[in-house]
């Protein structure tokens, strides 16, 4: 899995895949980032949206809304592909982008209690209702 997988930005062939992933494994009531947002932050942000890609097929993506401080406002990683550390590595790679822009803390809301664990096992503690946060310190 390591050696295949690659952490790399978005790019506008990938919006359809993601659109899909966005409509399997989300409700319609969730606030996510639209079409249109997406393909903005990949424009202005690109480091700001990360897609794990593995033998040439999206298989999970990460963004972080430069208009909401930086706030992660989707994680997702395709159900047959899931606890393989796959959103981890996003995550590493998005952690390290926004500490190479000098953001000292990350904010995200995860809708549900997987989503929790998954930000509480990579150092998130809860913040204000919805929201969960971590400091993020240069090395
Ligand atoms: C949340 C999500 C992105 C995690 O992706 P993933 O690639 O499976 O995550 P990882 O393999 O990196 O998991 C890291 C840790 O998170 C926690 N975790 C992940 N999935 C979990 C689950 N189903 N139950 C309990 N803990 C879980 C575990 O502590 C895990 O470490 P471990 O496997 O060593 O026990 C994935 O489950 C998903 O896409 N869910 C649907 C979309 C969603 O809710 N996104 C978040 C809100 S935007």
């Amino acid at each position: 899995m390591n050696k295949n997988l690659l952490i790399r930005p978005f790019e506008v062939d990938d919006l359809e895949d993601i659109e899909n992933m966005k409509k399997k494994y989300f409700e319609t009531n969730v606030k996510l980032p639209s079409r249109q947002e997406m393909l903005e932050v990949a424009r202005s942000s690109p480091d700001n949206f990360l897609v794990a890609e593995y033998l040439g097929r999206v298989v999970g993506c990460i963004f972080a809304d430069p208009s909401l401080g930086h706030q992660i406002s989707l994680v997702v990683v395709e159900e047959e592909f899931r606890r393989k550390g796959i959103a981890t590595k996003l995550l590493g790679r998005l952690e390290e982008v926004l500490i190479s822009k000098v953001i000292s803390q990350i904010l995200t809301n995860p809708y549900e209690k997987i989503a929790m664990e998954f930000f509480e096992k990579n150092g998130y503690k809860k913040h204000a209702i919805g929201l969960m946060k971590k400091y993020l310190y240069r090395t």
